[in-house]
């Protein structure tokens, strides 16, 4: 008899800008995965509005995020690709979520901390940010999957999903799979080349953050022009070498060599050449990738792609919610 194949589901939001964060630490990812597990990978767009968005620009993500997922690989016949708010049992089954949770569980989240220490009117915080990990955690458990690929920055809301789980399940018996994030070896942080001991993130425009889509010249020169150290050797050491050991990671992740290989490359030769030979890597990874999308944009199968994605997972989720409303009561038995 031939093996179930394990479950894995992720997604990303439409929010900002993609970055050579999101690529890397995601996307790449997904792609690795999609012949050996059974995938679903969705477009987080109700997380999207946690924090004011306007809805042309939604819009805008939005079709550029699904662009992304086609134009890097994932392939719609083995995925199931879909968008959060088309499956209107995410918006349900997080709001059973966020019942199931309590303030401290969700107040100890360090993204929510982080966010939320840089607005001084503690009255103005959006709830949304607040309560975003219960939809979380919805988004994850309504399909129960095995593994939840992530970067780092996103683990800690894996771990809520299981302890969250973990509490529904023994209130009114096993319900939900308990999932496990997977982090990538390499490329689970990449961070900012401005201030390598941060993430590169989306929501901070900076020199720093490489945009997917933009110009590539413009990220050459953010390459160029990254923090480094100041002395010349190209060697992998986060701790006392971050913006150098970014770099490599960055060039290892985008090619077929290891940090090692890299390394060894450049010994004797100076920073200046190790950037260039950064910079022609990305360049090339963008520049086919930016080739991809504009062809899949202009194919127009954006929308069968999504509505076929909608109808397959509104298929699993459906189920799992009546499950979910059975036990707690909202539904006869
Ligand atoms: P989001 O949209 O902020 O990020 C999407 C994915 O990209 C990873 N990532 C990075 N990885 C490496 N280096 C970086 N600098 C970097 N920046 C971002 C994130 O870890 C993430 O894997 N809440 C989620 C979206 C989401 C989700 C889910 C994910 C909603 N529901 C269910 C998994 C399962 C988010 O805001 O990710």
């Amino acid at each position: 008899m031939e093996q179930q194949r394990k479950r894995m589901l992720s997604g990303i939001k439409p929010t900002g800008k993609l970055t050579l964060g999101n690529y890397i630490g995601a996307i790449k990812q997904f792609i690795s995965y999609q012949d050996e597990y059974e995938l679903l990978v969705f477009i987080a767009d109700l997380h999207a509005l946690t924090l004011p968005i306007d809805p042309k620009e939604l819009r805008e993500n939005t079709k550029n995020l699904i662009s992304i997922y086609l134009a890097c690989g994932l392939d719609p016949e083995k995925v199931i690709l879909f968008k959060q708010s088309d499956v209107h049992e995410h918006a349900e089954l997080g709001y059973v979520m966020t019942c199931n949770s309590n303030m401290g569980e969700l107040s100890r989240m360090t993204q929510y901390k982080d966010k939320t220490a840089k607005i001084s009117n503690k009255e103005s915080i959006p709830t949304g940010i607040f309560i975003y990990p219960a939809l979380m955690a919805a988004d994850i458990l309504l399909y129960d999957p095995d593994y939840v690929p992530v970067g780092i920055d996103q683990k800690q809301h894996v771990e809520l999903t299981r302890d969250l789980a973990l509490k529904f399940n023994s209130h009114y018996s096993e319900t939900f799979k308990l999932p496990e994030p997977v982090i990538a070896k390499t490329g689970a942080k990449i961070a900012s080349l401005s201030n390598p001991t941060k993430k590169m993130s989306k929501s901070e425009s900076d020199k720093g953050t490489i945009y997917l889509l933009d110009d590539v010249n413009i990220s050459r020169k953010k390459i160029m022009s990254a923090v480094t150290d100041s002395d010349s050797i190209v060697k992998y050491d986060l701790e006392n070498k971050p913006g150098i050991s970014n770099l490599l990671t960055i060039a290892s992740s985008l090619s077929k060599k290891s940090i090692e290989e890299i390394e060894n490359e450049f010994v004797g030769k100076g920073y200046g050449e190790f950037k260039k030979y950064v910079a022609d890597i990305v360049v090339d990874e963008l520049s086919l990738l930016q080739q991809k999308v504009k062809e899949i944009q202009e194919s127009g199968i954006i929308d069968k792609v999504l509505a076929a994605g909608a109808e397959k997972a509104s298929y699993l989720a459906r189920k799992k919610l009546n499950k979910v409303y059975t036990k707690i009561g909202l539904r006869k038995r």
